[in-house]
């Protein structure tokens, strides 16, 4: 189904509620690439429910993602992880993608921490930084793959709603001063923590070089394939919403080398300029995520308590 209507998500709630008992958690976490074992760390009575178990999910088809909610404790907070997101290179519409964030906010949750594994715009970003997503620039939102795209659900929300201030600064408030009172965080070997645009694009091709630059241009800071639809969904039913991306492969691209001039090079008995090229690949970003899996979970859990 394209737009699930009210008593789908009702449906999987009252799935959800069956399974979990009294469970009332307050803070939904999103586990992104590389951060998906901090729902592993949950204490208290934990209980995690597949998404193939509920009425609505649709089924993600990404390997080596788990697929569940996990309820727990963490920080001494009732949470609820999603172990595993959908996204739309997958085939879903913006609107698949970001149903478990209605789910989230049928169970209460109030707060939504949305972790993700990004490319690095800026030139300043490095491989293993971490930023705040203090806006997005939604490509495929403006033209037409928004998550709210369909008939309005009011009860959820308004059917025109605002997105400005979608990156609660109460949340990024909380960050930066977790982050800057945190010795532990900032330590030597330790992430640089900075904020800036994420540019939400589908996949699954990574950017053309063109592409990055266009970004740039744009000011977008961060490139990934998810977040967007969660946090424009998220917001449209109020909840207060964080996320931060990992930079996990820098997209600095410069200009393609003109053909005409190194042909032209070449029959001039001139040696071919070597260009390295950086090529951005799945196993690097995976290999990134997981470098500083372990220092993201310590922010997050960090942040949890100030929540
Ligand atoms: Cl370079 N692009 C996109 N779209 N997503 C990414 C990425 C790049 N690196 C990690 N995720």
């Amino acid at each position: 189904m394209t737009h699930a209507p009210y008593e789908t998500y009702a449906q999987a709630v009252d799935f959800v509620r069956g399974q979990v008992g009294g469970r009332r958690p307050e803070v939904g976490i999103v586990c992104g690439s590389g951060l998906s074992s901090l729902a592993d760390t949950l204490e208290g009575d934990v209980v995690a429910v597949k998404y193939d178990d509920i009425p609505g999910f649709v089924r993600s088809t990404v390997e080596g993602h788990k697929g569940q909610l996990v309820f727990g404790t963490l920080s001494g907070k009732q949470v609820v992880c999603m172990q595993g997101r959908f996204h739309c290179y997958e085939g879903y519409t913006a609107h698949q993608a970001a149903f478990p964030i209605r789910v989230l906010h049928l169970l209460g949750v109030k707060a939504l921490l949305v972790t993700n594994a990004a490319g690095g715009i800026n030139p300043d970003y490095n491989v293993g930084d971490v930023a705040l997503i203090a806006d997005h620039l939604s490509l495929p939102g403006i033209a037409g793959s928004c998550a709210l795209i369909g008939p309005n659900l009011d009860e959820f929300g308004l059917r025109f709603p605002s997105i400005s201030d979608l990156y609660t600064p109460r949340l990024r408030h909380i960050a930066a001063r977790v982050y800057l009172t945190h010795a532990s965080l900032r330590a030597e070997r330790k992430f640089r923590l900075h904020e800036g645009v994420y540019a939400w694009c589908y996949g699954p091709c990574f950017e053309s070089r063109a592409e990055l630059r266009a970004l740039r241009t744009m000011g977008a800071d961060l490139v990934g394939m998810s977040t967007v639809p969660e946090t424009v969904v998220a917001k449209h039913c109020g909840m207060e919403v964080l996320a931060m991306s990992l930079v996990t492969n820098r997209c600095v691209s410069r200009r393609e080398q003109d053909t005409i001039e190194a042909v032209a090079a070449e029959m001039a008995g001139k040696a071919p300029e070597i260009v390295a090229e950086d090529f951005p690949h799945h196993e690097e970003v995976l290999q990134a995520a997981a470098a500083r899996t372990s220092d993201v979970q310590e922010f997050v859990r960090c942040i949890v308590r100030e929540i």
